[in-house]
C-alpha cells in the first residue's frame, strides 16, 4: 500500500479502448490517465479465456506498477472474460487497496432507460458474445429483458486496419445488422459491446431501421466513472490531478500514433512497451 497518487490506468486490447479515453477525459479532464494497447497481441476477441485472461492481468500489473491505483478495462472482452477473476482473486495478492473495473455493468444498467420493449440487441466480439456476460448482467438487472446476442469477427480487424470508413466495411456490416435483425425481429435497442465499434457507428447507423436505438459505450462509461470517484473517496484522493494522458502500445508506436489519431481526432506520441 501506498499514499503515492498516479493516473488512472486505461487498458485495451488495441485502439478501441480511445473511444471510452475520449469521453472520459471529455467528462473529467482534471485527472492524468495512462493509456495501454496492447495491439501486438490484438485483437482478443477470438482469443480462448485463459489468454485473455493472462493478456489482461499482465496488462493490469503493468499499470499498477508505473503508479495507476484505478484500472478501467476499457474492453469488453477482457471484462467478460477477465475483470471478475482479478476483482476477486488477484486484487488481494497484488494489492487489496487498488482497484480494476469494466465496462458491461455500466451499460447494462443504463438499458433500462433506453428500451421500449425489453428486447436488446448486443453486437460484441465472438468472445464476449460466447462468455454470455451480457446476458448475465441483463437477466441480473432486467429479468424480463430479451437478449440476443451477436459476434461480429471481422468488426475489429476492420477498424484495427484503417478500414473502417471504406467502401469494403459495408458488407460485413450490413450481413451482421441483418443476421441480428433476423435472431430478433423485436430488437428495440442495440449495444455496441465492443470498444472499436463506435467507429463503424455511421455504417451501422445505415443498415439498422431509424427507430432502434444503438447505445455506444464512451458516455456511458464517463458517467459511471465520475459517479463512482464521487462514491470512492478513497480511490478518488488517489488519481493524479495534471490534467494529462500518455499513450502505451505493444505495437510499433508510429503505426499505433497514425490510427489512434482516428480515434482521438488529434496527434499523440505513444511510447513501445514489452510484456514478457
Ligand atoms: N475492444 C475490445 C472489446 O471491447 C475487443 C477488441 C478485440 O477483439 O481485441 O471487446
Amino acid at each position: 500500500m501506498t499514499d503515492a497518487t498516479g493516473p488512472i490506468g486505461v487498458f485495451d486490447s488495441g485502439y478501441g479502448g480511445l473511444t471510452i479515453l475520449k469521453e472520459i477525459r471529455r467528462r473529467l479532464p482534471q485527472y492524468d490517465y495512462l493509456y495501454f494497447g496492447d495491439n501486438a497481441r490484438a485483437p482478443y476477441g477470438n482469443r480462448s479465456f485463459e489468454i485473455v485472461y493472462r493478456f489482461t492481468l499482465q496488462a493490469v500489473e503493468y499499470l499498477f506498477a508505473r503508479g495507476c491505483r484505478l484500472v478501467i478495462l476499457a474492453c469488453n472482452t477482457a471484462s467478460a472474460k477477465a475483470l471478475r477473476t482479478i476483482q476477486q482473486n488477484d486484487l488481494k495478492r497484488i494489492d487489496p487497496s487498488r482497484r480494476v473495473l469494466g465496462v458491461i455493468r455500466p451499460t447494462v444498467e443504463q438499458i433500462g432507460t433506453v428500451s421500449r420493449n425489453g428486447h436488446i440487441g448486443v453486437f460484441g466480439t465472438p468472445g464476449t458474445i460466447i462468455s454470455r456476460s451480457y446476458d448475465m448482467e441483463i437477466e441480473k438487472l432486467h429479468p424480463s429483458f430479451v437478449t440476443t446476442g451477436h459476434g461480429c469477427p471481422m468488426w475489429v480487424p476492420l477498424v484495427e486496419n484503417g478500414e473502417s470508413d471504406k467502401p469494403g466495411a459495408d458488407y460485413f456490416v450490413k450481413q451482421e445488422v441483418d443476421l441480428l435483425l433476423k435472431a430478433d425481429p423485436m430488437v428495440d435497442t442495440i449495444i455496441l459491446a465492443c470498444t472499436h465499434y463506435p467507429l463503424l457507428y455511421s455504417k451501422i447507423r445505415q443498415y439498422v431501421p431509424g427507430d432502434i436505438s444503438i447505445l455506444c459505450q464512451g458516455e456511458i462509461v464517463a458517467e459511471s466513472l465520475a459517479d463512482y470517484l464521487e462514491r470512492h473517496p478513497e480511490i478518488e484522493s488517489g488519481c493524479s490531478k495534471g490534467g494529462n494522458a500518455e499513450f502505451l502500445t505493444t505495437e510499433h508506436p508510429g503505426k499505433f500514433a497514425d490510427i489512434a489519431s482516428l480515434f482521438l481526432e488529434h496527434d499523440i506520441t505513444p511510447a513501445q512497451i514489452t510484456l514478457e
